[in-house]
């Protein structure tokens, strides 16, 4: 009785075990933006969780600039599951087309180009990984001079995904799949420019996504309708029309004083809540009709905001991200942890000269 009890004990977790990590083989090899749930969903039928200016962190690097909207540049943010970057486009004092907050006087994030080859090879090292590009065109560049910084940075069509060719809102967007398999897996919006037949790729924003106000400076000063493109302010059925796709702004600027705005990081945690994030999500899901495609944050690691995503998504365990610290970064925790390392070398030292005297 006693050692049928310990075979049991002994057979039955093994066959666990093998059905365990077959399974978790079978699903992390399949699993696409970060689910294998997602692979076989249309492209404009998933939410993606955007990092809003994802080139603007505020870190060491940029002595905590109060007009960085994140705490971890676009390589942290891609591999922790964003999949929407946003970046301002400004021209730098050489004409030259940077990533800057503004204006290149008050954050200048360094080149368009650089920034384009930090994305591609994040997007070369994860293969069944579809990511976005959403260009704030504050340079008013034409599509050839941002074809020539995507060229810079190694991309063109064989990475970039092309739409129908009339430049239309599609109904019918790829899979990720299919977007994986042909190897088109980055997807690139201008809000404002004129489309390019030469340069398919540069899309349009406003053809193909309609916004909710992004200017919003108080905490509960969300809106679910339409705020851009103008045609469509305040009208969902016409923003909707044609497959046009939701994205919902969810940030929240505060006064810097002297007429500067910034992003207001000390709310962050409560504006990615689910009290905040996750109801203004269910409120314009209920509102639009559908999920919004894509949701855009500040300091995304702060809150849960891709938990909110995931529900979107119906999406429970995702796999493959790295998991990122949900605290704010300043000064002050950048100084804490300077003292905590200082302290516990004091300690080592006091133990080993204790240790040694006794
Ligand atoms: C991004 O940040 C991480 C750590 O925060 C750092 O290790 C990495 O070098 C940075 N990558 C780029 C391209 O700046
Ligand atoms: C909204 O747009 C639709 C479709 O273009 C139009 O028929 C309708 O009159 C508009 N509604 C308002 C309130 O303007
Ligand atoms: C927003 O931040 C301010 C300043 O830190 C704080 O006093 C306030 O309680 C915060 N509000 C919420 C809802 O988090
Ligand atoms: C998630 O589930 C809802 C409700 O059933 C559905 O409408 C939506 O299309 C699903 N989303 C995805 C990405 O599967």
């Amino acid at each position: 009785m006693l050692l049928d009890n310990l075979k049991t004990l002994l057979l039955l977790p093994a066959a666990i075990r093998g059905i365990v990590a077959a399974s978790t083989a079978a699903s992390s090899s399949t699993a696409c933006n970060n689910s294998p749930s997602l692979c076989n969903i249309a492209y404009n039928d998933i939410s993606y969780l955007g990092a809003h200016d994802s080139p603007f962190v505020r870190d060491a690097a940029t002595s905590y600039s109060i007009s960085g909207n994140q705490y971890y540049n676009s390589t942290v943010q891609l591999s922790a599951g964003v999949r929407l970057l946003t970046a301002q486009v400004q021209r730098a004092t050489n004409n030259a087309l940077h990533v800057c907050h503004s204006s290149c006087d008050l954050l200048d994030a360094g080149t368009l180009s650089s920034w384009l080859s930090e994305v591609r090879t994040w997007i070369d090292a994860n293969p069944n990984d579809v990511v976005t590009i959403l260009i704030v065109n504050g340079a008013a560049a034409t599509v050839t001079e941002l074809e020539r910084q995507y060229q810079k940075a190694g991309i063109d069509s064989t990475l970039a995904y092309t739409p129908n060719s009339n430049h239309a809102a599609q109904q019918a967007w790829p899979t990720l799949q299919t977007l994986i398999d042909s190897g088109t897996r980055l997807v690139n919006f201008v809000d404002y420019i004129t489309p390019d037949p030469a340069v398919p790729w540069i899309m349009e924003e406003f053809r193909y996504i309609f916004e909710n106000n992004y200017d919003v400076s108080t905490l509960d000063g969300f809106s679910c309708a339409a705020n851009r493109p103008a045609t469509a302010v305040n009208n969902l059925s016409k923003a909707l029309a044609n497959g046009v796709m939701p994205l919902m702004n969810h940030f929240v600027y505060t006064d810097a004083g002297l007429g500067i705005q910034s992003p207001n990081a000390a709310n962050a945690s409560y504006t990615n809540s689910r009290a905040s994030l996750g109801s203004a999500a269910t409120t314009c899901t209920q509102e639009y009709g559908r999920a919004p495609a894509f949701i855009l944050v500040d300091f995304f690691n702060v809150g849960p905001a891709i938990a909110t995503v995931d529900r979107l998504n119906n999406v429970t365990n995702p796999v493959g991200r790295k998991r990122v610290s949900t605290a704010s970064m300043t000064q002050d925790s950048a100084a804490t942890k300077a003292t905590r390392k200082w302290t516990l070398g004091f300690c080592c030292l006091a133990v080993l000269l204790v240790c040694g005297v006794s």
